[in-house]
């Protein structure tokens, strides 16, 4: 069944909900510090202006958890989409309600309203019936744009696709396409490279890939669970021991073909995260307990990278370290690197990989496709069912 697009939207003077994840992070002085997932939104808004709509957008900022939280406000975000579409954006401090109504009711064709953070709501996560309507009040038609939000059976995503006619904004569909083409039809040999901190958000990725992958580059915090679950000592390393049988499991499934599979063979480990302490470089067997793993060693990378080489499609999320600081940044940076040069279909996602490998320097345009999705991303990719695009279909 394909997707609902706005392509064949007749928009003209309708009011569109538009749901978009303008979940940006922040740097420490309180300014948006990526403003991709505002910028991916651009090409929906400026379809649905020429076709002479009137937009509402709606998004949530942070987990608030049904508060208001001054900080979470989307006032920074309004600015920084009014910059990027230099034209004015109406904020509002509420998302629903009669203040909201009024207006909505006095837009102009061309027109765009920004609503306040959905999730000061707490009956948005609860996708509460009555919310939902409250919501629905305020537009003609539905269109989510949303994918980093598409996991999440929330009111603003999948309570108003259920019940509004509804369509898919043009980065769902890019998204949808890009993901879609890694399962169902990747050139080979196809690698993929996982890396970041907990396992358990991999497991599905993973599982689903066993069969359909050529090789498995495993870096970051979740090489240390699988190397624990193995007998060697990561020391004092970051590593969910309560997850070794999983880990234990998904290695089982390559006893036959070990070479697919790849756990690091050295590290640079140190005894404290930091911008100046002591590295060392050491081999797996040689991390002593007063050591902490914090990147994958040389002879990794130059085994990760010879595979990257030579593969037709690779799919990445996860850090190969503790990328915050710049002694642990060089597998990251090399196996970006490596991606970049390869003439390959580069897929990344997941996470905060596009905000890291962003950090680094690097830009969009070094890789095929950088999925603003980060649970959902990989939630689509293990197969799971979305409830936000499922009702998008047909
Ligand atoms: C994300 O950042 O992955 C999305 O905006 C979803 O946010 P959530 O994990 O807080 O639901």
């Amino acid at each position: 069944m394909p997707l609902r697009t706005i392509h064949d939207l007749n928009a003209k003077g309708k009011r569109i909900l538009l749901r978009v994840d303008f979940n940006v992070p922040f740097d420490t002085e309180g300014e948006i510090s990526d403003d991709t997932r505002i910028r991916e939104a651009l090409p929906t808004i400026q379809l649905l202006l020429q076709k002479g709509a009137k937009i509402i957008l709606i998004s949530h900022l942070g987990r608030p958890e049904g508060k208001v939280v001054e900080e979470l406000r989307l006032d920074k975000v309004a600015k920084c989409l009014e910059m990027l579409m230099r034209k004015p954006i109406k904020k509002l401090n509420e998302s629903i309600g009669e203040e909201v109504q009024k207006q909505v009711d006095q837009m102009q064709e061309g027109e765009i309203i920004l609503l306040e953070n959905i999730r000061f709501h707490a009956e948005e996560e609860k996708n509460d019936p009555r919310f939902i309507q409250q919501l629905a009040v305020l537009g003609d038609i539905f269109v989510n744009d949303g994918f980093g939000v598409s996991h999440r059976a929330h009111a603003s995503s999948y309570g108003l696709g259920n019940i509004m006619s509804s369509y898919a904004g043009l980065l769902i569909e890019k998204e949808v396409n890009a993901l879609t083409k890694l399962m169902e039809n990747p050139e080979k040999p196809f690698t993929l490279i996982m890396g970041g901190a907990k396992i358990k958000d991999k497991l599905g990725i993973l599982e689903k890939f066993i069969e359909k992958a050529d090789f498995f580059l495993i870096g970051g915090g979740i090489a240390n669970t699988f190397l624990s679950a193995k007998g060697i000592k990561v020391g004092n390393s970051l590593c969910e021991k309560d997850m070794a049988d999983r880990a234990q499991e998904i290695e089982k499934k390559f006893e036959k073909n070990p070479e697919k599979f790849l756990l690091p063979v050295d590290a640079t480990v140190a005894k404290e995260p930091g911008e100046t302490v002591e590295t060392q470089v050491v081999t797996i067997e040689n991390v002593t307990d007063d050591m902490k793993i914090f990147d994958i060693g040389p002879q990794t990378i130059e085994k990760y990278c010879e595979i990257i080489r030579a593969s037709k499609t690779i799919f990445w999320n996860g850090p190969m370290g503790l990328t915050e600081f710049t002694p642990f940044q060089n597998g990251t940076r090399d196996i970006a690197t490596a991606i970049a040069q390869t003439a390959c279909t580069s897929v990344i996602g997941g996470g905060d990989s596009s905000e890291i490998i962003k950090h680094l320097g690097f830009t969009d345009e070094q890789f095929s496709h950088i999925s603003t999705g980060g649970g959902a991303s990989l939630e689509f990719l293990s197969g799971k069912e979305l409830p936000g695009l499922k009702v998008l279909y047909g």
